[in-house]
Formats: C-alpha cells, sequence, structure tokens
C-alpha cells in the first residue's frame, strides 16, 4: 500500500516537473469571426511617425514615394493586411482642426504641437494626404474628432466633406480641391481620452456631449452606415464604461473605447532595448492585464447591452519605454525587440478570445513611435519584431474563433507567476486552420500537445519567429536579423499535434 502510494506520489513530481501544455482543438465548431479590424493600427502627428516617417515630402527625390508617402511602407502595410488606420491622434486630434489641412500647401496656416514636443505643425499632411494614403494601402481610415477644443459643426462639416456625394457646401469644397468622389470614411472617433488630454471631462459630462455631436455625425444618406466611437476608459476605470453604457442611447452609438499601455512605471519607464528579466516579467504582467480589463469592460457592456451591439474598440494599446538615449522625449521613438513581439502576440489572443465584443482595436502606434511596426531612419527602412507578428497573425483575419481549451504551464520570476503559453485557433473561409501559440518563457523551450477533434488533418506547416535573447531586434545595420522562418518543430500523428516552442518565439502553423 505504502509503495503505491509513494509511486503515485512520484508520478505526480514528475507530471508536474514535466508537465506538458495541453490544448484540445475543436476545429469544427465556432460561432464567432474575429473582426479583421482587430488588426488595426494608429497615426498620430507624433514624433517622426507622419512627417519624417510615412511622409517625406512630394519634392523628395530620395525616398520613392507616392505623392510623398514613402512606398516602402506603403508596400509593407499592404502585406501586413493593415485592415485599419487611426489619425491624426490620439491627444492631438483634439487640437486639430482640419479646415487647415486641406486646399494648396502653400496657404495652410501652421500651428504649435503643444502635446508632442511642441514642434510646429504645418498642416502640410491633412485629410487629402490621409485619406489617399489610406487607399494606397488598402486600409479603411478612422478619424478621429476634435471634441476637446472644437465644435459640432467642424466635425460635422468634416463628416459630409469626407463622405457626402454631392449637394452641400463641404462635397463641393472637397471638388474643389482636388477629389470629385468622397472618400469611404465609416469609423469615427468622437474625441480621445476626453477623461484627460481630450477635455478633462467627467463621464456624465462627456456622455452628454457625445450625444450631442453624434447626432449630427449621420450618414447623411450615403450607402453605408458611419461607426461612431466613444472615447473610451483609461484602463480600469470601469465607472466610465458604465456611464457611457447607461447614458448614450444605443442607437447612436457603435462603439466605446479602451486604452491600456504595457508600462512598467510611468515614472520610470525603463529602456526598450536594455531591460533585465525582472522588466520583462513587469512588462508581460503588464500586457497580460488586458485580459482582465477586457473582461471586465466587456461585463458592464453586456450589462446593458446582451445582445453585444457596441463594440469595445481597444484603439490605443502596446508597449511604452523610455525614449532612445539622444531623442526628443515628446517624440516617443523607442526600438522594439522579441519583448514587443510576446506583447503583441499575447494580446492579440487576448483580442481573438474576446472576438464577440472586441471588434476593433489599433496598435499604437504605426511607424517611430512606441510599439512600432516600422522604424525608419533617412533612406532606411526596417521591419520590427512586431510587424512580423502581425504579418504571421494575419491568418486569422475575419476567420472563425475555434474553441480551444488550453492547460499551460508557468513562467515563473521572483515567486511570480504568469501563463507561459496561450495560444489561438481560427477557421478561414476556405476551412483551412491556423493555429498560433506564444512561448513568453525566456528561460525553457515549452512541449505542447494539441488533440485535434473535428478535422482529419494530414499534415502541418508553419513559421516561427524567435531569437536566442528577448533584447533582441532589428537595427538599420542589421534589419533582418529577426525575420520569420520555416518552423519544423511540429510533428502531426494521428489526431495529436506534438509541438516544441522555443523560449520567447511565436509559431503560426497550418493544418492540412
Ligand atoms: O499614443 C500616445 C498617446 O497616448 C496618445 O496621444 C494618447 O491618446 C495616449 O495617452
Amino acid at each position: 500500500m505504502k509503495k503505491t502510494i509513494l509511486i503515485h506520489l512520484l508520478l505526480g513530481i514528475l507530471s508536474t516537473t514535466f508537465a506538458q501544455n495541453r490544448l484540445t482543438l475543436n476545429a469544427d465548431l465556432g460561432r464567432d469571426t474575429i473582426s479583421r479590424h482587430i488588426y488595426g493600427h494608429f497615426a498620430e502627428h507624433l514624433g517622426r511617425c507622419i512627417y519624417g516617417g510615412f511622409y517625406v515630402g512630394e519634392g523628395n527625390a530620395k525616398i520613392p514615394n507616392k505623392d510623398g508617402v514613402r512606398t516602402d511602407i506603403i508596400e509593407a502595410l499592404k502585406k501586413l493586411k493593415v485592415p485599419n488606420l487611426r489619425w491624426p491622434g490620439g491627444c492631438f486630434a483634439d487640437t486639430y482642426h482640419w479646415k487647415d489641412g486641406i486646399g494648396p500647401k502653400a496657404q495652410r496656416p501652421s500651428m504649435k504641437n503643444v502635446w508632442w514636443g511642441g514642434v510646429t505643425e504645418d498642416n502640410s499632411f491633412g485629410t487629402h494626404d490621409f485619406l489617399n494614403m489610406c487607399e494606397a494601402i488598402g486600409a479603411e481610415p478612422y478619424l478621429a474628432g476634435n471634441v476637446g477644443s472644437g465644435t459640432v459643426q467642424e466635425l460635422a462639416d468634416w463628416v459630409k466633406y469626407t463622405t457626402e456625394e454631392s449637394g452641400s457646401p463641404m462635397s463641393d469644397l472637397r471638388k474643389t480641391n482636388g477629389r470629385e468622389k468622397p472618400w469611404i470614411a465609416k469609423f469615427w472617433g468622437v474625441g480621445n481620452e476626453a477623461w484627460g488630454c481630450g477635455g478633462n471631462m467627467k463621464p456624465e459630462y462627456y456622455a452628454n456631449i457625445y450625444r450631442q455631436y453624434a447626432t449630427f455625425m449621420t450618414d447623411w444618406g450615403n450607402s453605408y452606415k458611419l461607426f461612431r466611437v466613444a472615447s473610451g476608459a483609461n484602463g480600469a476605470d470601469y465607472n466610465w464604461t458604465e456611464v457611457l453604457m447607461r447614458d448614450i442611447p444605443h442607437n447612436m452609438l457603435e462603439g466605446v473605447a479602451l486604452h491600456h499601455y504595457s508600462v512598467i512605471d510611468w515614472a520610470k519607464k525603463g529602456s526598450a532595448t536594455a531591460f533585465s528579466e525582472e522588466e520583462y516579467f513587469k512588462t508581460m504582467n503588464a500586457a497580460l492585464r488586458m485580459e482582465e480589463l477586457v473582461t471586465r469592460h466587456s461585463t458592464i457592456m453586456d450589462k446593458y447591452d446582451p445582445q453585444k451591439k457596441v463594440a469595445l474598440v481597444v484603439d490605443e494599446w502596446g508597449g511604452w519605454y523610455t525614449v532612445e538615449p539622444g531623442t526628443n522625449p515628446g517624440f516617443l521613438y523607442q526600438q522594439n525587440t522579441m519583448r514587443d513581439a510576446m506583447i503583441a502576440g499575447t494580446t492579440l489572443h487576448i483580442f481573438q478570445k474576446h472576438c464577440d465584443r472586441v471588434r476593433i482595436a489599433n496598435l499604437a502606434q504605426t511607424v517611430n513611435v512606441l510599439q512600432a511596426v516600422v522604424l525608419t531612419e533617412g533612406e532606411k527602412m526596417l521591419l520590427t519584431p512586431t510587424y512580423h507578428v502581425l504579418e504571421m497573425f494575419n491568418v486569422h483575419q475575419d476567420a472563425v474563433l475555434v474553441p480551444l481549451d488550453v492547460h499551460v504551464n508557468d513562467y515563473t520570476f521572483g515567486g511570480q507567476k504568469l501563463p507561459a503559453v496561450s495560444a489561438s485557433a481560427s477557421r478561414d473561409k476556405a476551412g483551412r486552420v491556423h493555429i498560433s501559440l506564444v512561448n513568453i518563457d525566456p528561460n525553457r523551450s515549452q512541449e505542447v500537445s494539441v488533440t485535434i477533434r473535428g478535422l482529419k488533418a494530414s499534415g502541418v506547416s508553419g513559421r516561427i519567429l524567435t531569437s536566442g535573447k528577448v533584447q533582441d531586434h532589428n537595427t538599420f545595420d542589421n534589419p533582418n536579423f529577426i525575420k520569420p522562418a520555416d518552423f519544423k518543430g511540429a510533428v502531426l500523428k494521428n489526431e495529436e499535434l506534438k509541438i516544441t516552442l522555443p523560449p520567447v518565439s511565436v509559431v503560426v502553423l497550418e493544418l492540412k
């Protein structure tokens, strides 16, 4: 008897030490679609995102461009399948007067960019430039309206200018400025961070203001309906969401926003590249907090909107560190390492898990600012590890979320633990099943076994993004140091898939 207990005890210890991560995939089930719009991006008039990033000027003979926008960036974002792009802010949006950015460039007034470095904004990149750029990329625009320092008429006019076919002073003005047809501009933010840089409002006050603005932001008889997004909560401010969902009629509210950045400490953010394992663990802890935030905000939304008509729009997310040494602190320029790849992969898994409510999200920001997918230096351009994760994951866009039962090991540091592995699966319109997996553990490989149900898979192929150290990154001298490679670490036998995930790795598999 004693011997049997001992054996069981030993087996127990062994199974915890060498425990496999176990997933069960029900490939033929699933109900909710993963909106491609959770793969959206954000471009603010901030630092070198627009000027010196996307936009290098029409007369630039050194850097190939289309109407002043770098063609290498356009091509990279097309490959990424960027579904929507948010512009012109951020905090900048509530200081922006769109009429300053139309008409002959030489006649446009200048302003001071008060939020970001106090630099002169000459309005040379305006509405036409942005909307034409979106068309070139194949992304839908998501315009952030000025509520903090603008007027109802100004925002209503912007809607008419961009979306109305003809027959109004605004559509006439657009035609005078060289654009005959309206653009497709469905997504509109009604202010940004109204609790802070967007006006320091209380939620009750903002809810009333929102109602007023949204009343005059209608489709004016166009073929598509506008998608209006209320400025949302700062992280865990659940009261903000509660008040908005309670006080704004849902027939004038298509989305409620949420902002959450992965920051160790706002007072001491730490270097983007020279960080310790402790800092890495803290960043991942902050990134994984998105699960709790999305769950709790969704629960509040469920109370007022059980049919989930109003979307949760996470229109700012990503890692935020101390700026690169020697750069303008107001420009928020930071490098991008495998840590950022881990943030991207795990966060997208969270959005996918909650795709019934999270239907738009925007990584901050696209070029040269915060967790960028593209960095530029003069004529040089590089794709960051974050870019590669989003490119690998784009197979999930508009696919059906496939239920995945997940039991995973912990990544432990200093007595604290986080789930080491995260995963998500989807079935696309052609019936192909994709599984993405992330191992955030910087020290250990993870063995994963997946039981496949509802699909007779005959083969598996995949790609991996990994590197020796979590601090590794691409540089302008070595821009392809980190890039996706073919993955040979998955073996399919009968209905069981065995996968070895190296430390800090992202893998995307396709079952055939
Ligand atoms: O993305 C940078 C800034 O962060 C945005 O302008 C603002 O909305 C947020 O606080």
